[in-house]
């Protein structure tokens, strides 16, 4: 399963890939106005910082704008991936991105009919947005199970990215269900590394280290 990091804060970024945790970065619109920052310079200093796939969210609603904004995007970088709500005009530019050869991020997505969509239009990442839908009381993972399930099925090679993913129990979950990428805000990836029983166990070895009037030389 690969990781991709959820955010715009090039800090963030910076670390988890020098750590060697991170596959990828994925963006929208909310993180953008978080960044505080004009979306092209964003966009392009985090591909300085990742050759991993990158997406970028268009804001437009209709097909043409679609098309403009997402070949801006696209025109930045190559690791650029093009991301596009789950509507019908975006899945028509999808699809029209596919056929130029560029990478699509089909987002937004609360059900399985749409990620049947979404494989049918040849995206190449379908976000279901599993924290989302935990929140109106539908569980987000078995949403994730049910794709995971019908792309197999029909053999559809659109990925599975898991977003909207807030604990580390949904990443732990999202690996087991089978998708092919989980994407984490930074403090939830770097949680992950933590366990009480570590913490214990190292406070005795460095204890016990000390008590050794040893060192290693
Ligand atoms: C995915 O691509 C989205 O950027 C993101 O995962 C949304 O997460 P949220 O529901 O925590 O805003």
């Amino acid at each position: 399963m690969k990781f991709f990091v959820d955010t715009g804060n090039i800090g963030e970024i910076r670390e988890l890939q020098e750590a060697g945790l991170i596959d990828g970065v994925t963006t929208n619109p909310s993180l953008v106005l978080k960044a505080d920052r004009p979306i092209k310079e964003l966009l392009e200093e985090i591909c300085e910082v990742t050759d991993g796939p990158v997406s970028g969210e268009v804001a437009s609603l209709e097909l043409d704008d679609m098309m403009r904004e997402g070949k801006i995007l696209s025109d930045i970088a190559p690791n650029i991936v093009i991301k596009l709500p789950l509507t019908l005009p975006g899945l028509k530019a999808c699809k029209r991105f596919t056929e130029q050869g560029l990478k699509t991020n089909v987002t937004l997505c609360f059900s399985a009919n749409q990620a049947i969509l979404a494989a049918k239009a040849s995206a190449t990442y379908i976000s279901p947005f599993v924290g989302r839908l935990d929140d109106t009381n539908i569980n987000g993972m078995d949403l994730i199970a049910d794709i995971r399930r019908i792309y197999d099925n029909y053999s559809f090679e659109t990925q599975i990215l898991a977003a909207s993913i807030r604990t580390g129990n949904h990443v732990r979950e999202a690996a087991l269900v089978g998708a092919d990428v989980v994407t984490v805000p930074a403090a939830t990836l770097k949680a992950l590394v933590k366990h009480p029983l570590t913490d214990k166990g190292l406070k005795s070895f460095v204890a016990d280290w000390k008590s050794t009037g040893q060192t290693i030389k």
